[in-house]
């Protein structure tokens, strides 16, 4: 028999991707989040919040896998240091597979940083590990310009993304958390770089609105930055096949 995997985060975007392709593969799953839900075949739910770091060690026991997607907008160095920490205490885990982002170790802000701590309570843990870092998913780009289309004018600073689908990220997840410990895998982005005011217009085509778009310059180091093109997947690393579009299709549709 083999032992359940851990999915930290196994109720958020990615982790509703994630949970029915381990399920497929035959591995019962316990999921971590803040929340209660009512278990189901083959998924136990643990209400535990890891920024808090009490009541880790239940959803752990008897788990040698861990694949840690919980995260959000703040604090993920703390949660993810947490819940090493008590994999640790517990002992018998052989392989934390953690989601991170592109850019982690190059771009100069304060979210990204923290993103780094995270990755580096990972590789300190002295637990075997696999890190994925990938692009924006198309889901936080499309809550992202259903936020900017509320506005009257549209300021869009000459930022590049190379968003990817979440379902190809969960299936890349899924393929490394069956498989050995791999260290710092190949990055995951989508198949195609977009200037952010095409990711824009293309929102408001699908939905039939128009709204004024006012370019500006994104100042300093971040900038920078992004002008560097350091938040995409360049050589070396994985591209997704879905495309923006097809994303942006299946979603009017919906
Ligand atoms: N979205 C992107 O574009 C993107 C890109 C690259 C990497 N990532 C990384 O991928 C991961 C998952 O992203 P997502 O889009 O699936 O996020 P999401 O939809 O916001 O889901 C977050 C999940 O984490 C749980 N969670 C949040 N804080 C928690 C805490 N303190 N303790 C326990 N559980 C907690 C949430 O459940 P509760 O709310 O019930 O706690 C939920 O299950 C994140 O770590 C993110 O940094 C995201």
């Amino acid at each position: 028999m083999t032992s359940p995997i851990l999915v930290t985060g196994g109720t958020g975007n990615l982790g509703r991707h994630v949970v029915p392709l381990l399920r497929a593969a035959g591995r019962d799953v316990r999921i971590v989040s803040r929340h209660t839900h009512a278990n189901s075949d083959g998924i136990e739910h643990y209400a535990v919040d890891l920024l808090s770091g009490d009541r880790i060690e239940p959803a752990i026991e008897g788990a040698d896998t861990i694949l840690h997607l919980a995260g959000g907008p703040k604090g993920d160095d703390k949660a993810t240091g947490h819940l090493v920490q008590a994999a640790k205490r517990v002992g018998g885990v052989r392989h934390i597979v953690h989601i991170s982002v592109i850019g982690t170790d190059t771009m100069p802000m304060n979210w990204f940083r923290i993103q780094l701590d995270a990755e580096k309570a990972v590789t300190g843990s002295g637990i075997p590990w696999t890190i994925l870092r990938a692009a924006q998913f198309h889901d936080i780009v499309w809550t992202m310009a259903q936020k900017m289309s509320k506005m009257p004018v549209i300021p869009v600073p000459g930022l590049q993304f190379q968003p990817v689908d979440s379902r190809e990220v969960a299936a890349r997840l899924v393929e490394l958390t069956l498989a050995p410990p791999a260290g710092l895998v190949p990055a995951l982005a989508g198949p195609k770089v977009y200037p952010l005011g095409d990711l824009l217009r293309s929102y408001l085509q699908a939905h039939g609105k128009r709204r004024p778009m006012l370019p500006m310059r994104m100042p300093g180091k971040a900038g920078k930055a992004y002008r560097a093109g350091e938040n995409l997947a360049l050589k070396g690393n994985d591209v997704g096949k879905r495309t923006w579009e097809e994303f942006v299709a299946e979603h009017a549709a919906a």
